[in-house]
Protein backbone atom coordinates (compact mmCIF):
# COMPACT_ATOMS: atom_id res chain seq x y z
CA UNK A 1 0.00 0.00 0.00
CA UNK A 2 0.95 3.66 -0.72
CA UNK A 3 1.85 5.58 2.46
CA UNK A 4 -0.94 7.49 4.04
CA UNK A 5 -0.55 11.20 5.38
CA UNK A 6 -2.98 12.02 7.22
CA UNK A 7 -3.47 16.01 8.67
CA UNK A 8 -4.73 15.69 12.21
CA UNK A 9 -6.52 18.43 13.78
CA UNK A 10 -7.38 18.91 17.81
CA UNK A 11 -9.01 21.84 19.42
CA UNK A 12 -11.41 19.35 22.05
CA UNK A 13 -9.94 21.74 24.85
CA UNK A 14 -7.13 24.56 25.62
CA UNK A 15 -4.71 23.34 23.39
CA UNK A 16 -4.93 24.28 19.35
CA UNK A 17 -3.00 21.16 17.96
CA UNK A 18 -1.83 20.07 14.27
CA UNK A 19 0.43 17.11 12.93
CA UNK A 20 0.78 15.47 10.28
CA UNK A 21 0.90 11.53 9.75
CA UNK A 22 2.46 8.89 8.08
CA UNK A 23 0.58 4.79 7.96
CA UNK A 24 -0.55 5.91 11.49
CA UNK A 25 2.58 5.47 13.22
CA UNK A 26 5.12 7.75 12.25
CA UNK A 27 4.97 11.55 13.22
CA UNK A 28 6.34 14.27 10.79
CA UNK A 29 4.99 17.31 12.69
CA UNK A 30 3.12 17.70 16.50
CA UNK A 31 2.38 21.39 16.48
CA UNK A 32 0.62 22.19 20.29
CA UNK A 33 -0.27 26.02 20.84
CA UNK A 34 -1.69 25.51 24.65
CA UNK A 35 -3.16 28.14 26.24
CA UNK A 36 -2.33 26.78 29.75
CA UNK A 37 -1.11 30.49 30.87
CA UNK A 38 -3.96 32.07 29.36
CA UNK A 39 -6.41 30.06 32.05
CA UNK A 40 -4.25 30.08 35.16
CA UNK A 41 -5.79 33.45 36.00
CA UNK A 42 -8.80 32.13 36.58
CA UNK A 43 -7.70 28.67 37.95
CA UNK A 44 -8.99 26.75 34.85
CA UNK A 45 -10.17 26.33 31.41
CA UNK A 46 -12.60 29.37 30.54
CA UNK A 47 -14.29 27.95 27.38
CA UNK A 48 -15.33 31.56 25.79
CA UNK A 49 -11.35 32.44 26.26
CA UNK A 50 -10.19 28.76 24.76
CA UNK A 51 -12.76 29.06 21.47
CA UNK A 52 -11.45 32.76 20.91
CA UNK A 53 -7.75 31.88 21.20
CA UNK A 54 -8.31 28.92 18.98
CA UNK A 55 -10.01 30.90 15.82
CA UNK A 56 -6.54 33.10 16.37
CA UNK A 57 -4.17 30.04 16.40
CA UNK A 58 -6.01 27.79 14.22
CA UNK A 59 -4.62 28.65 10.85
CA UNK A 60 -0.86 29.28 11.92
CA UNK A 61 -0.85 25.61 13.62
CA UNK A 62 -2.34 23.89 10.35
CA UNK A 63 0.48 25.93 8.83
CA UNK A 64 3.18 25.21 10.84
CA UNK A 65 2.44 21.40 11.15
CA UNK A 66 2.58 20.91 7.30
CA UNK A 67 5.80 23.14 7.05
CA UNK A 68 7.66 21.28 9.70
CA UNK A 69 6.39 17.88 7.65
CA UNK A 70 8.04 19.42 5.02
CA UNK A 71 4.75 18.69 3.25
CA UNK A 72 1.26 20.77 1.16
CA UNK A 73 -2.05 19.85 1.14
CA UNK A 74 -1.29 17.88 -2.63
CA UNK A 75 0.41 15.52 -0.56
CA UNK A 76 -2.76 14.72 2.63
CA UNK A 77 -4.73 12.07 1.99
CA UNK A 78 -6.81 12.72 4.64
CA UNK A 79 -8.09 14.86 7.18
CA UNK A 80 -8.91 13.77 10.93
CA UNK A 81 -10.13 16.15 13.76
CA UNK A 82 -11.61 15.91 17.08
CA UNK A 83 -15.31 16.12 16.65
CA UNK A 84 -16.16 15.59 20.24
CA UNK A 85 -15.84 14.86 23.28
CA UNK A 86 -15.39 18.08 24.55
CA UNK A 87 -16.04 22.01 24.75
CA UNK A 88 -18.46 22.72 22.04
CA UNK A 89 -17.05 26.06 21.10
CA UNK A 90 -13.51 24.90 20.98
CA UNK A 91 -14.37 21.83 19.22
CA UNK A 92 -15.83 23.83 17.06
CA UNK A 93 -13.47 25.75 15.62
CA UNK A 94 -11.14 22.47 14.62
CA UNK A 95 -13.72 20.88 12.97
CA UNK A 96 -14.69 24.27 10.83
CA UNK A 97 -11.41 24.69 9.73
CA UNK A 98 -11.21 20.57 8.46
CA UNK A 99 -14.55 21.33 7.22
CA UNK A 100 -13.59 24.30 4.75
CA UNK A 101 -10.08 22.62 3.97
CA UNK A 102 -11.88 19.22 2.92
CA UNK A 103 -14.25 21.35 0.84
CA UNK A 104 -11.85 23.51 -0.98
CA UNK A 105 -9.67 20.87 -1.85
CA UNK A 106 -11.79 17.42 -2.08
CA UNK A 107 -9.51 15.95 0.28
CA UNK A 108 -11.37 13.55 2.22
CA UNK A 109 -12.90 14.51 5.80
CA UNK A 110 -12.50 11.98 8.64
CA UNK A 111 -13.90 12.51 12.45
CA UNK A 112 -11.96 11.41 15.15
CA UNK A 113 -13.22 10.85 18.61
CA UNK A 114 -11.19 12.37 21.31
CA UNK A 115 -10.72 8.84 23.43
CA UNK A 116 -9.71 7.29 20.69
CA UNK A 117 -7.02 9.69 20.29
CA UNK A 118 -5.66 9.48 23.47
CA UNK A 119 -5.67 5.30 23.33
CA UNK A 120 -4.15 5.59 19.86
CA UNK A 121 -1.24 7.41 21.33
CA UNK A 122 0.17 4.24 22.30
CA UNK A 123 0.67 3.08 18.60
CA UNK A 124 2.93 6.12 17.69
CA UNK A 125 5.89 5.16 19.64
CA UNK A 126 5.01 1.48 19.81
CA UNK A 127 5.40 -0.33 16.49
CA UNK A 128 4.72 -3.82 17.93
CA UNK A 129 1.21 -2.74 19.46
CA UNK A 130 -1.97 -4.46 18.19
CA UNK A 131 -5.18 -4.46 19.75
CA UNK A 132 -6.54 -6.48 21.89
CA UNK A 133 -4.91 -4.71 24.96
CA UNK A 134 -6.44 -3.31 28.03
CA UNK A 135 -6.48 0.57 28.03
CA UNK A 136 -6.85 2.80 31.44
CA UNK A 137 -7.99 6.21 29.83
CA UNK A 138 -7.39 9.45 32.40
CA UNK A 139 -7.43 12.76 32.20
CA UNK A 140 -8.90 15.82 32.75
CA UNK A 141 -12.29 14.82 31.36
CA UNK A 142 -13.06 11.46 31.18
CA UNK A 143 -11.85 7.94 33.22
CA UNK A 144 -12.35 5.05 31.40
CA UNK A 145 -11.42 1.80 31.32
CA UNK A 146 -11.78 0.25 28.48
CA UNK A 147 -10.91 -3.43 26.29
CA UNK A 148 -9.97 -2.44 22.84
CA UNK A 149 -10.89 -5.14 21.10
CA UNK A 150 -9.55 -3.74 17.30
CA UNK A 151 -8.76 -0.56 15.92
CA UNK A 152 -11.71 1.65 16.54
CA UNK A 153 -13.69 -1.06 18.42
CA UNK A 154 -14.09 -0.82 22.16
CA UNK A 155 -15.63 -2.07 25.00
CA UNK A 156 -15.80 -0.01 27.99
CA UNK A 157 -15.09 -2.15 31.40
CA UNK A 158 -15.83 1.20 33.77
CA UNK A 159 -15.66 4.50 33.70
CA UNK A 160 -16.28 7.43 36.92
CA UNK A 161 -19.34 8.04 38.54
CA UNK A 162 -18.26 11.47 38.83
CA UNK A 163 -15.43 13.32 38.62
CA UNK A 164 -12.77 12.64 36.46
CA UNK A 165 -9.48 11.46 37.77
CA UNK A 166 -7.35 14.94 36.54
CA UNK A 167 -10.26 16.81 37.64
CA UNK A 168 -9.49 15.54 41.22
CA UNK A 169 -5.73 16.55 40.97
CA UNK A 170 -6.86 19.66 39.99
CA UNK A 171 -9.28 20.40 42.28
CA UNK A 172 -7.34 18.82 45.32
CA UNK A 173 -4.51 21.12 43.93
CA UNK A 174 -6.55 24.24 44.42
CA UNK A 175 -7.35 23.47 48.11
CA UNK A 176 -3.84 23.54 48.79
CA UNK A 177 -2.54 26.16 47.17
CA UNK A 178 -0.74 24.57 44.21
CA UNK A 179 -2.38 26.26 41.42
CA UNK A 180 -3.55 25.65 37.96
CA UNK A 181 -3.14 22.62 36.08
CA UNK A 182 -2.94 20.81 39.30
CA UNK A 183 -2.17 17.57 37.96
CA UNK A 184 2.01 18.02 37.39
CA UNK A 185 2.40 20.10 40.08
CA UNK A 186 0.83 17.54 43.12
CA UNK A 187 2.90 14.91 40.98
CA UNK A 188 6.06 17.31 41.98
CA UNK A 189 5.39 17.83 45.29
CA UNK A 190 4.04 14.30 46.26
CA UNK A 191 7.58 12.90 45.45
CA UNK A 192 8.91 15.25 48.92
CA UNK A 193 5.73 13.82 50.88
CA UNK A 194 5.17 10.69 52.81
CA UNK A 195 2.00 9.00 50.96
CA UNK A 196 1.40 7.32 53.94
CA UNK A 197 1.28 10.17 55.83
CA UNK A 198 -2.92 10.43 55.80
CA UNK A 199 -5.33 7.61 54.60
CA UNK A 200 -8.04 8.79 52.28
CA UNK A 201 -10.44 6.43 51.50
CA UNK A 202 -10.51 3.88 48.37
CA UNK A 203 -13.54 4.72 47.06
CA UNK A 204 -15.56 1.58 45.75
CA UNK A 205 -18.58 1.78 43.76
CA UNK A 206 -21.01 -0.78 44.55
CA UNK A 207 -22.39 -2.46 41.48
CA UNK A 208 -19.70 -1.94 39.24
CA UNK A 209 -16.41 -3.26 40.44
CA UNK A 210 -14.54 -1.09 37.09
CA UNK A 211 -16.12 2.09 37.57
CA UNK A 212 -14.60 4.49 39.42
CA UNK A 213 -15.68 7.51 41.99
CA UNK A 214 -13.46 10.84 43.25
CA UNK A 215 -15.98 13.07 44.42
CA UNK A 216 -15.81 11.39 47.67
CA UNK A 217 -11.82 10.95 47.79
CA UNK A 218 -11.68 15.40 46.71
CA UNK A 219 -14.08 15.75 50.12
CA UNK A 220 -12.19 13.94 52.04
CA UNK A 221 -9.19 16.12 51.49
CA UNK A 222 -11.28 18.92 52.03
CA UNK A 223 -12.87 17.90 54.82
CA UNK A 224 -9.21 17.05 56.35
CA UNK A 225 -7.99 20.83 55.61
CA UNK A 226 -11.16 21.94 57.40
CA UNK A 227 -10.51 20.02 60.93
CA UNK A 228 -7.15 21.14 60.74
CA UNK A 229 -7.89 24.42 60.30
CA UNK A 230 -10.57 24.91 62.34
CA UNK A 231 -8.06 23.34 65.38
CA UNK A 232 -5.62 26.40 64.19
CA UNK A 233 -3.13 23.35 62.78
CA UNK A 234 -1.33 23.79 59.64
CA UNK A 235 -1.12 21.11 56.99
CA UNK A 236 1.98 19.55 55.27
CA UNK A 237 1.39 20.25 51.42
CA UNK A 238 3.63 17.43 50.65
CA UNK A 239 1.97 14.92 52.65
CA UNK A 240 -1.63 15.88 51.61
CA UNK A 241 -0.20 15.75 47.54
CA UNK A 242 1.61 12.66 48.12
CA UNK A 243 -1.57 10.76 50.30
CA UNK A 244 -3.98 12.19 47.90
CA UNK A 245 -1.96 10.68 44.97
CA UNK A 246 -1.30 7.38 46.37
CA UNK A 247 -5.14 7.15 46.99
CA UNK A 248 -5.74 7.77 43.39
CA UNK A 249 -3.05 5.54 41.91
CA UNK A 250 -4.22 2.87 44.28
CA UNK A 251 -7.86 2.69 43.15
CA UNK A 252 -6.74 3.26 39.04
CA UNK A 253 -4.01 0.45 39.34
CA UNK A 254 -6.73 -2.14 41.44
CA UNK A 255 -9.20 -1.73 38.90
CA UNK A 256 -7.05 -2.21 36.16
CA UNK A 257 -5.13 -5.32 37.10
CA UNK A 258 -8.90 -6.44 37.67
CA UNK A 259 -9.61 -6.05 34.18
CA UNK A 260 -6.28 -7.57 32.87
CA UNK A 261 -7.17 -10.58 35.02
CA UNK A 262 -10.64 -11.31 34.39
CA UNK A 263 -9.85 -10.50 30.60
CA UNK A 264 -6.87 -12.39 30.34
CA UNK A 265 -5.19 -9.66 28.49
CA UNK A 266 -1.30 -9.59 28.23
CA UNK A 267 -1.04 -5.88 27.44
CA UNK A 268 -2.12 -2.86 29.44
CA UNK A 269 -1.54 0.56 27.91
CA UNK A 270 -2.20 3.98 30.06
CA UNK A 271 -3.51 7.23 27.94
CA UNK A 272 -4.81 10.89 28.80
CA UNK A 273 -3.36 13.61 30.80
CA UNK A 274 -2.47 11.78 34.22
CA UNK A 275 -1.10 8.92 32.00
CA UNK A 276 2.28 11.59 32.62
CA UNK A 277 1.82 10.92 36.51
CA UNK A 278 5.37 9.35 37.61
CA UNK A 279 3.89 7.84 40.58
CA UNK A 280 0.60 5.83 38.69
CA UNK A 281 3.27 5.28 35.65
CA UNK A 282 5.79 3.49 37.89
CA UNK A 283 2.83 1.69 39.85
CA UNK A 284 1.66 0.15 36.70
CA UNK A 285 4.68 -0.87 35.11
CA UNK A 286 5.31 -3.32 38.41
CA UNK A 287 1.74 -4.80 38.35
CA UNK A 288 2.19 -5.15 34.69
CA UNK A 289 5.66 -6.80 35.21
CA UNK A 290 4.96 -9.11 38.46
CA UNK A 291 1.46 -10.08 36.37
CA UNK A 292 3.86 -10.99 33.08
CA UNK A 293 1.94 -8.06 31.35
CA UNK A 294 3.10 -5.67 28.59
CA UNK A 295 3.55 -2.47 29.50
CA UNK A 296 2.64 0.75 27.39
CA UNK A 297 2.36 4.40 27.84
CA UNK A 298 3.26 7.17 25.27
CA UNK A 299 5.74 9.81 26.59
CA UNK A 300 4.45 13.07 28.49
CA UNK A 301 4.21 15.24 25.33
CA UNK A 302 1.63 12.32 23.73
CA UNK A 303 -0.35 11.77 26.80
CA UNK A 304 -1.90 15.36 26.83
CA UNK A 305 -3.76 16.86 24.49
CA UNK A 306 -2.60 16.92 20.74
CA UNK A 307 -2.86 16.15 17.36
CA UNK A 308 -0.69 13.36 16.69
CA UNK A 309 -2.54 11.12 18.29
CA UNK A 310 -5.31 12.36 16.09
CA UNK A 311 -3.60 11.83 13.37
CA UNK A 312 -3.05 7.58 14.47
CA UNK A 313 -6.23 6.98 14.85
CA UNK A 314 -7.69 9.18 12.06
CA UNK A 315 -5.43 6.77 10.07
CA UNK A 316 -7.11 3.36 11.10
CA UNK A 317 -10.63 4.52 10.24
CA UNK A 318 -9.27 5.73 7.14
CA UNK A 319 -7.85 2.62 6.13
CA UNK A 320 -11.52 1.22 6.99
CA UNK A 321 -13.14 3.24 4.91
CA UNK A 322 -14.64 5.58 7.34
CA UNK A 323 -15.21 8.91 5.89
CA UNK A 324 -17.24 11.72 7.21
CA UNK A 325 -19.27 14.11 5.34
CA UNK A 326 -19.43 18.18 5.52
CA UNK A 327 -22.79 17.73 7.95
CA UNK A 328 -19.70 16.64 10.66
CA UNK A 329 -20.32 18.61 14.11
CA UNK A 330 -18.96 19.06 17.37
CA UNK A 331 -20.77 16.61 19.64
CA UNK A 332 -19.78 17.72 23.23
CA UNK A 333 -21.20 14.81 24.65
CA UNK A 334 -19.90 11.72 22.17
CA UNK A 335 -19.83 8.23 23.65
CA UNK A 336 -17.02 5.86 22.54
CA UNK A 337 -17.25 3.73 19.74
CA UNK A 338 -20.47 5.94 18.25
CA UNK A 339 -19.77 7.38 14.55
O1 LIG B 1 -5.68 14.66 28.37
P1 LIG B 1 -5.58 16.03 28.90
O2 LIG B 1 -4.44 16.90 28.44
O3 LIG B 1 -6.87 16.84 28.61
C1 LIG B 1 -8.15 16.26 28.65
O4 LIG B 1 -8.57 15.61 27.65
O5 LIG B 1 -8.79 16.40 29.73
O6 LIG B 1 -5.55 15.90 30.49
C2 LIG B 1 -5.37 17.02 31.32
C3 LIG B 1 -5.39 16.55 32.77
C4 LIG B 1 -5.41 17.69 33.77
O7 LIG B 1 -6.42 17.44 34.73
C5 LIG B 1 -4.02 17.64 34.39
O8 LIG B 1 -3.99 18.10 35.72
C6 LIG B 1 -3.73 16.15 34.32
O9 LIG B 1 -4.23 15.75 33.06
N1 LIG B 1 -2.29 15.86 34.40
C7 LIG B 1 -1.73 15.16 35.41
C8 LIG B 1 -0.32 15.16 35.17
N2 LIG B 1 -0.09 15.85 34.01
C9 LIG B 1 -1.31 16.27 33.56
N3 LIG B 1 -2.27 14.56 36.47
C10 LIG B 1 -1.44 13.94 37.32
N4 LIG B 1 -0.09 13.91 37.18
C11 LIG B 1 0.51 14.49 36.12
N5 LIG B 1 1.83 14.45 35.98
ZN1 LIG C 1 -7.61 14.86 26.29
Amino acid sequence: MEDVLILAIESSCDETAASVVKNGREVLSNIISSQIDLHTIYGGVVPEIASRKHIENINPVIEEALKTANVTLNDINAIAVTYGPGLVGALLVGVSAAKAISFATKIPLIGVHHIEGHISANYIENKELEPPFICLVVSGGHSHLVKVVDYGEYEILGKTRDDAAGEAFDKVARAIGLGYPGGPKIDKVSKLGNPEAIVFPRAKVNDSVYDFSFSGLKSAVLNYLNSLEMKGESYVQEDVAASFQKAVVDVLVDHSMKAIRESGMKKFALAGGVASNSALRAAMEKACAEAGVEFYRPSPILCTDNAAMIGAAGYYEYVKGNRSGYDLNAVPTLKLGER
